[in-house]
């Protein structure tokens, strides 16, 4: 509540109008990672750390945006790329260039915006920011957007403007995210499920190596690629195929020794990895969090393995939980090469968790990490006083 109070009264003291309020979460992804560009399966929720706007339009036909965590002010008059210093900008301007992109006319809007989401920590603080923006926006020019039009247009803003090739989880789920529920997101359709979630013995913690690997976006781009590159040799050989989403265990591994070993290794681990989510509701409905928990193990071992996007720091994260018998999975979450780890752990162990993440983390790598308990909130919404 005070985040939101101090992002208000500073548009106040900026621009000397009353703004609207808008509130977008980031989120977690308990099972289903690089599958959302694949057409397949994931299994986010929203988080209660968020970013929180204040936006109402000017007269002036200039865009005022200022970013109260890092104290900056940035205005321009032209939707495109800002330069480098004020590369947080690129986000509420790639918003703006979807709405206008949709035929919308925009004159000068003014916007005061902050968050609690920690940064390059892989909880999609970006995705909350151009959510957050976009329903602000919906609501100040009355475009009347669906939600879903939202996501999209947030997606192609993280795509235009920040040079990530994103899939549509994290804007999905910072717009659709549902208090105690985990959203079962079929990537094909765009449809989704909701699965109860309710934390009553359970506790979702994130272990923040602290690093984030200069690989990151460069290596997601590439792993696309290589996924794509899978599908076409198999339409090649005459499959009727659309995405990895349509090829079996068996399928791919009959051609084991005719792909590049590269390309088999990513298809592989993405068709298993549909299934993992497929069985991790399965668990949830039996309430099974063993099984779920080992579900996640396995999602690690593959992106570790297989879809090669893990680094040492989040694997030693993930080995040290192998000893804790309260704490159920663990496995690196989001693109990968830094940022958390996600954990189920048995509820009333926090501390002793946090204890000894910290502990060894610490001694193994000399940086001390970061550790957060989160709970599963709603999506982004417009804050009505
Ligand atoms: C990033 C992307 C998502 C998704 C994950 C990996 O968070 O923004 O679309 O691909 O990586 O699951």
């Amino acid at each position: 509540m005070h985040m939101i109070k101090e992002i208000k009264a500073k548009h106040i003291e900026l621009f000397r109008d009353q703004p609207l309020l808008i509130r977008a979460p980031g989120r977690i992804n308990l099972i289903g990672e690089h599958t959302d560009y694949n057409e397949g399966f994931v299994l986010p929720a929203a988080i209660d750390k968020e970013a929180v706007f204040a936006i109402q339009f000017n007269k002036l036909s200039t865009f005022r945006f200022y970013a109260f965590d890092l104290e900056q002010y940035f205005e321009t008059e032209q939707i495109k790329p800002a330069p480098k210093e004020f590369h947080w900008a690129n986000y509420l301007l790639g918003v703006l260039a979807q709405f206008e992109k949709q035929g919308t006319q925009i004159k000068g809007v003014d916007c005061v915006f902050g968050s609690n989401i920690p940064i390059g920590a892989g909880l999609s603080s970006s995705a909350a920011i151009e959510c957050g923006f976009a329903i602000g926006l919906n609501e100040i020019l009355q475009t009347g957007f669906s939600d879903f039009k939202l996501v999209q247009m947030a997606q192609k803003a993280e795509h235009e403007y920040a040079g990530v090739l994103c899939g549509i989880m994290d804007q999905y789920a910072s717009v659709f995210g549902k208090k105690n529920h985990v959203i079962k997101l079929d990537c094909r359709s765009n449809t989704h499920q909701y699965f109860p979630f309710g934390m009553k013995n359970y506790v979702i913690a994130l272990a923040d190596t602290k690093v984030k690997h200069d690989l990151a976006s460069s290596a997601y781009n590439q792993r696309r690629i290589e996924c794509e590159n899978g599908v076409q040799f198999l339409k090649n050989k005459g499959h009727k195929i659309n995405a990895l989403r349509d090829v079996s265990q068996e399928l791919i591994e009959s051609y084991k020794y005719k792909l590049d070993p590269a390309v088999y290794k990513r298809c592989h681990y993405i068709i298993k990895e549909n299934k993992r989510v497929q069985n991790a509701c399965i668990a949830l409905e039996k309430n099974d969090f063993n099984k779920f928990g080992i579900l996640m193990y396995d999602s690690h071992n593959g992106l570790k393995n297989e879809y090669e996007v893990s680094c040492n720091e989040l694997d030693l994260l993930v080995d040290l939980t192998k000893n804790m018998d309260y704490v159920y999975g663990s496995r690196m979450m989001g693109g990968g090469f830094g940022g958390c780890t996600i954990n189920l752990i048995r509820k009333g162990e926090e501390l002793r968790f946090k204890d000894l993440v910290t502990k060894e983390y610490l001694y193994e790598t000399g940086i001390s990490p970061n550790v957060y308990f989160v709970k599963i909130s709603d999506g982004g919404n417009i804050l009505r006083k």
